[in-house]
């Protein structure tokens, strides 16, 4: 493990049995708090925009917004949030997709993905992979194409990367800690 991966992982706490009995979660507010810990991730985020050749940042609502937002001011590219059904006021294009009980929906601006765009989605956490295949469909049905999924960590007993193969049709999916 880097040095970058031993200061970011020791800045995640484990709250056990949240939102539900049973559930680890991974809290990333003391990660936040710590000037040094952000900035790295930033950095090591922004290497990755710049490795892609990314032309825009996604964030995937909420904590996708806070790390993505500020990699796209550092790698001088725009930020594009992609929220939950019923947030977002302009034109849309939507997604659902399936959770362990029910579905959801997540949304983007549609003038906010043209064709040519080479869009990097940025999220906190890969679990299952279905928000983030989610996102990649409504990249790509806007037209735009997909440069890369990056994630600060990938929960790999859940294996959303083997979910996310087609999806993601030979880009990239980069996680920088994988627990
Ligand atoms: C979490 C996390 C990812 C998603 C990962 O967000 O931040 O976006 O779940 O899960 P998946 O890979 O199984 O789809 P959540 O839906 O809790 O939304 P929030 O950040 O708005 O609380």
């Amino acid at each position: 493990m880097t040095g970058v991966q031993e200061l970011l992982l020791s800045r995640i706490r484990d709250v056990a049995d949240y939102p539900e009995p049973g559930v680890m979660f991974k809290d990333i507010t003391p990660l936040l708090a710590d000037p040094a810990a952000f900035t790295a991730l930033t950095d090591a985020l922004a290497e990755i925009a710049g490795n892609t050749g990314a032309t825009k940042i996604v964030g995937l609502e909420a904590r996708g917004f806070i790390l993505g937002a500020p990699v796209a001011v550092r790698a001088g590219i725009g930020f594009i949030p992609v929220r939950k059904a019923g947030k977002l006021p302009g034109a849309t294009l939507s997604q659902a997709y399936d959770l362990e009980y029910g579905s959801a929906e997540i949304e983007v601006h549609a003038e906010d993905l043209v064709s040519g765009d080479r869009v990097l989605v940025i999220d906190d956490v890969l679990a299952t992979g279905g928000t983030a295949e989610a996102s990649l469909r409504l990249i790509r049905r806007a037209g735009a194409d997909v440069a890369g999924l990056a994630v600060l960590m990938e929960l790999g007993f859940l294996a959303g990367r083997s979910r996310l193969e087609p999806a993601l049709a030979g880009a990239p999916l980069e996680s920088l800690l994988t627990v």
